[in-house]
């Protein structure tokens, strides 16, 4: 069966360096807040075009802690795209502020078009969701955020080194928010996230918010949390960003190889904005008879998925919110067809060569 994904290939890649790395931090005798996670964090903020990275625990809690350090809460609104992951929303209602839905594109990011008449006196700011690894339209979403005088955040969890007009995603706006989750591009070896940011002033507010809101030991100026990035996570998500640019480039590299070898009138393939990058975390076709498909491939051996079954604006905790089925149109349409086929890093041409035949052949 070819695997949706394989976490052990892409360990593989690079296991020895992963290996000396543990036992290095292992037999360091310091296992939190320590140099790994300070070099983690200006090697990953160089990587990612910005001044600061503030590693946290997990992506979650990135968005959490960035929002709140924003001062967003009660009684304030923030734009984010109603076919995002659940945890973009949760970052914004966790700091009780209200999370506003706006439609999807064509390309699976929130419409640039449709985020102004969402905007109200209430709104703080956009947070966007770089979808299955598409970078949105930034230029445009930049200007309404700027022209209205509310914040841009970007939730980078899917989208490692994207770029929307030449300029990675992360680097954009306010703050970018990024997950290690291990099927994430730049996945580590359990949890972890990192907040990107060229502000000093909130890289110091987001250091003590992770660690007990803590400023100096045992003096603690806010209600922080503990979302400390440990230094083991820290040390082997080092390797990953050394080997940033290669990852990125072999999950391209086999999405266009779909790209220009998978022809069948009743599979549609993914669509890339102008000016905007693609890393292929997700490779998401659209079927029509999605079921009928994905039983199909799984008998020519292809593990699919669905990412995600339920749009979060229908998802429970957000039923007081009074959103129905039919608010957002192309959001139901995407989400009635979407099927995830594997890409990972690690996969065989083999593998991909199965993939591409059994689509060609699907009827
Ligand atoms: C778009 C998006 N945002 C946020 C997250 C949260 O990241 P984490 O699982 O590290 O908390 C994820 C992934 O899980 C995600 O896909």
């Amino acid at each position: 069966m070819v695997p949706i994904n394989s976490l052990m290939r892409s360990f593989r890649l690079h296991q020895a360096e992963y290996e000396e790395k543990a036992l290095e931090v292992l037999r360091s005798g310091w296992y939190v807040l320590g140099k790994e996670v300070a070099q983690f964090e200006e090697e990953f903020a160089a990587l990612a075009g910005t001044k600061y990275s503030i590693g946290v625990d997990n992506g979650l809690n990135a968005i959490v802690l960035g929002i709140k350090a924003l001062g967003i809460g009660e009684g304030d609104e923030v734009i984010v795209a109603a076919n995002t992951y659940i945890a973009t929303v949760l970052g914004v209602s966790l700091n009780k502020a209200t999370p506003v839905f706006v439609d999807a594109d064509e390309y699976h990011n929130i419409d640039p078009a449709k985020i102004e008449s969402a905007i109200t006196e209430k709104t703080k700011a956009v947070l966007v969701t770089h979808f299955y690894g598409q970078a949105c339209q930034m230029k445009q979403i930049k200007e309404i955020c700027d022209g209205n005088n509310i914040y841009l955040l970007e939730d980078c969890a899917q989208a490692h080194m994207a770029e929307s007009y030449g300029k990675q995603v992360g680097s954009w706006g306010i703050m970018g928010f990024f997950s290690f989750y291990p099927t994430k591009n730049m996945g580590g070896f359990g949890d972890g996230g990192a907040i990107t940011t060229d502000c000093e002033e909130l890289s110091t507010k987001l250091r003590a918010l992770r660690n007990y809101g803590s400023t100096q030991r045992y003096k603690n100026d806010y209600e922080g949390h503990n979302a400390r990035l440990d230094e083991l996570q820290a040390g082997l998500l080092r390797i990953k960003i050394k080997h940033g640019q290669e990852i990125t480039n072999e999950r391209i590299r086999i999405a266009g190889r779909y790209m220009s070898e998978i022809h069948n009138p009743k599979i549609e393939l993914p669509m890339t904005a102008s000016k905007c990058t693609h890393v292929y975390h997700l490779f998401v076709v659209q079927a029509a008879d999605r079921d009928r498909f994905r039983t199909y491939m799984a008998e020519q051996g292809v593990s699919t998925d669905v990412h995600y079954p339920t749009p979060p604006y229908l998802a429970r905790p957000y039923a007081p919110l009074g959103y129905g089925r039919e608010d957002f149109p192309i959001t139901k349409r995407l989400y009635s067809k979407i099927v995830s086929i594997p890409i990972f890093n690690g996969m065989t041409d083999e593998e991909q060569q199965i993939v591409i035949d059994a689509i060609n052949h699907y009827q």
